[in-house]
């Protein structure tokens, strides 16, 4: 198939390339670096596919769009699909895949590495030795060693977050409808939100955001945490109300922030704008807090996991073009 690949940097059309080669999936490619938008849609004209990112928004009127154009597939280099209307591909017969599974690692390492950096105030450190600064003031941590860290979701990535804590010594609490078989073996106690929000240390998120999970962390459920508690969010910016956050981060009600996600990043993330001035005063302010760690939506990115999301991308187009049908076709459905 021809496939328009929206929202390319560098290392897609590497390993997009390289996964075409060694698959022999004989795809043609054509690289843009634009977002996919009704503004952009027309360079798909001529292709039976897209393949598009987490900020790339297909909403109902670029699908109808791209269903104008004969596009068939729309190809998601991603586990997420919040940024596609399921609804109005379903109408226009666009059949959407996705990476369901690329390396839940990559994610559930970058995850704890937030929780380390944070506690232990690393990001901070960094600073004052390269200022020959040695104090320890403001630096002190606590032991993971015997935390009580809550795991919302726990599906493949969550279980993953659940191991490697598991080998720190947490005791760890978990909420999802789903009980994994490896949490359960390694003895994770599945709670309410209620108690699990109440009694963990570090509240961890790594469930898909839908309409029943947007704003999942809002107001009453950061009443409901520990005043010093950490949150982590490296899974989808709308999980958590940010002014909520602020407001609880300013009344000194939440401990810690890590985000690897933000509500708005779609104005921000995977564009270098140190030039600019942000004009996102919510994101701004978030930056000014010594106890706030956010990184740009690069908890996906290792080498293995671009490999693996370049590898199924081009084998679920491939699959689509030969059967009609794909394994990792997303199915709309409610928790
Ligand atoms: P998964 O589908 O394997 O697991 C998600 C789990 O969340 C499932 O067990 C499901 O039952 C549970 N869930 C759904 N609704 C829930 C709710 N209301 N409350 C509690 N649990 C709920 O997904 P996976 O691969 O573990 O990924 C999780 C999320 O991580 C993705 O949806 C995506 O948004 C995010 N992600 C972020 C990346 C990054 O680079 N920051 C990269 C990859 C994924």
């Amino acid at each position: 198939m021809k496939i328009t690949v929206y929202s390319t940097k560098r290392y897609d059309s590497q390993f997009l390339e390289q996964a075409n080669r060694d698959g022999n999936h004989g795809h043609e490619l054509v690289f843009v670096p634009f977002r996919l938008s009704n503004l952009t849609c027309d360079l798909a004209r001529g292709s039976q596919a897209v393949c598009v990112f987490v900020n790339d928004a297909a909403n109902a009127e670029v699908v109808e769009h791209l269903a104008s154009l004969d596009v068939q597939v729309i190809a998601l280099r991603s586990a997420g699909y919040n940024h596609v209307d399921l609804a109005a591909a379903g109408q226009c017969s666009i059949k959407v895949v996705r990476v369901p599974a690329y390396s839940p690692h990559a994610v559930a390492e970058h995850a704890v590495g937030l929780m380390l950096c944070l506690n232990r105030k690393l990001h901070r450190a960094f600073n004052r030795v390269r200022d020959n600064n040695f104090r320890l003031d403001g630096l002190l941590g606590f032991d993971l060693h015997g935390k009580t860290v809550g795991i919302i979701g726990t599906g493949k990535i969550g279980a993953v977050v659940a191991q490697i804590l598991h080998g720190f010594g947490c005791h760890i609490l978990a909420y999802d409808n789903y009980h994994h078989p490896d949490c359960i073996a390694l003895g994770v106690n599945y709670v309410t939100l209620t108690q699990l929000l109440a009694a963990s240390h570090i509240v961890t998120l790594h469930c898909p955001l839908t309409p029943d999970t947007h704003h999942l962390i809002d107001n009453d459920a950061l009443q409901t945490m520990r005043p010093d508690a950490m949150l982590i969010n490296t899974s989808r910016g709308g999980l958590v109300d940010t002014s909520a956050v602020i407001r609880a981060l300013k009344a000194r009600r939440l401990g810690a922030l890590g985000i690897d996600v933000y509500e708005e990043e779609g104005d921000l993330f995977f564009e270098d704008l140190s030039d600019e001035v942000v004009q996102d005063d919510v994101f701004s302010r978030l930056l000014t807090f010594p106890n706030v760690l956010i990184t740009g939506h690069q908890a996906f990115f290792t080498r293995e996991a671009l490999q693996a999301i370049a590898e199924t991308t081009l084998h679920n187009v491939s699959e689509i073009e030969r059967t009609g049908s794909s394994e990792n076709e997303v199915k709309l459905h409610r928790f």
